[in-house]
């Protein structure tokens, strides 16, 4: 795939996300005391696990999920227990009350792309059990159900920044009650590859914006700049992999990409990305198509889920017009794989994951539509 996308799957880091705002609200989870900002989301996943001491208990969990997030439960004692999820993404209660277990001690629930979960079903599964409920939001920072921050109900909240702003990397943990655990403080992460991230994006934004000056500029900076990236290469600790490495579980956010973090208009990538998938989803015009056919008020979503016959076939379509749309959740924790849950299977197989992020106007959503109609039609 071409690096340098004409529509990325996440936003660049542009100027103004450097200078501090006095004129925005700041929202659920950072208008919050206690929250703590981790290097990755799997790492606030672990801490959560051992927080909550979930070493040699059960933790049911969906079907449907990252991979990721389960081997950081895994790797702090957890055993899991899978509970279906229906064709349109939503965790059923009924099927996790069946699960419950003497060993039972949490109940972790995802919410996809930002769409809220039936929190008050699954909440009174947990409250009878005596379980913990856990919160996933790594796909679904800003996002509400009515008036309340996903996030804001579960006895933990986990948060993954970078994959709706344009921060290098950055995981959040809220935990509803203070829990003595002993655990590592959290370390700065190495400085120059934070850097390097950084200034690669915007000059990746500068040269989508004015092509050919941009692209003069990046090629300049490249050059000049070889042996400092060569190191940052050797320093980086990768973000977004499917592997837990324990190694890394200590590190926390940087310094500079919580400055870039503080500075967002969250009510502004909220409108965004609404208006963007709203946009989307009328000129795709094939609601029957979208894992989640409605946008409810609140929901800030973080990607347009399109179900498609033929998954490569799409991608490389997407890709060949220059849309970075992504591959979602193809396979899950090779630990699921023992339990059929067809509905899961099907959505592994169909769902491609399209941009509508703040950093999009509607010309692009124009273009990403234009090409989603060709691929549903061939
Ligand atoms: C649902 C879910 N939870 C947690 C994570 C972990 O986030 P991170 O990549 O920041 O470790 C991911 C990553 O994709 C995820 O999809």
């Amino acid at each position: 795939m071409d690096a340098l996308m004409a529509i990325p799957s996440v936003p660049d880091l542009g100027p103004a996300q450097w200078v501090p705002r006095t004129d925005s609200r700041v929202l659920f989870p950072f208008n919050r005391t206690g929250l703590e900002l981790t290097y990755l989301g799997r790492n606030a996943v672990w801490r959560a696990a051992r927080l909550l001491g979930l070493e040699g208990w059960e933790v049911i969990v969906p079907a449907y999920h990252h991979g990721v997030e389960l081997s950081a439960l895994l790797h702090a004692g957890a055993r899991l227990r899978f509970a279906r999820v229906d064709a349109s993404g939503r965790m059923d209660p009924d099927d996790v009350r069946s699960r419950v277990g003497p060993r039972t001690r949490a109940i972790y629930v995802i919410h996809y792309a930002g769409f809220p979960q039936p929190m008050e079903e699954l909440a009174e599964v947990a409250r009878r059990c005596g379980a913990f409920l856990i919160e996933d939001c790594a796909l679904s920072l800003f996002s509400r159900e009515a008036d309340r921050p996903l996030g804001s109900r579960g006895d933990a909240a986990i948060f993954c920044f970078y994959k709706t702003l344009p921060v290098p990397h950055g995981g959040g943990l809220l935990m509803r009650e203070f829990h003595a655990a002993e655990l590592t403080a959290l370390a700065p992460p190495p400085l120059l590859p934070t850097l390097s991230h950084l200034t690669g994006s915007m000059l990746m934004a500068a040269e989508r914006r004015s092509r050919g000056a941009g692209r003069l500029l990046r090629e300049v900076a490249k050059s000049f700049t070889r042996p400092v990236r060569d190191r940052a290469r050797l320093e980086d600790i990768p973000v977004g992999t499917q592997a837990f490495d324990p190694e890394v579980v200590h590190l926390g956010m940087s310094a500079v990409a919580e400055r870039v973090l503080r500075n967002v208009d969250a009510d502004e990538v909220v409108r965004r990305r609404r208006a963007n998938w709203l946009l989307l989803h009328e000129r795709i015009g094939r609601p029957e198509r979208a894992t989640w056919s409605s946008l409810p008020p609140g929901v800030c979503p973080l990607f347009y889920a399109l179900e498609v016959d033929d998954k490569d076939r799409a991608l490389r379509l997407f890709w060949s017009r220059g849309i970075q749309a992504v591959d979602f959740w193809r396979s899950g924790h090779p630990a699921a794989t023992c339990e059929h849950f067809p509905e899961v299977t099907a959505l592994r197989q169909r769902v491609v994951e399209l941009p509508c992020h703040q950093g999009l106007g509607p010309e692009d959503i124009e273009h990403v539509a234009q090409v989603a109609r060709e691929v549903l039609e061939t």
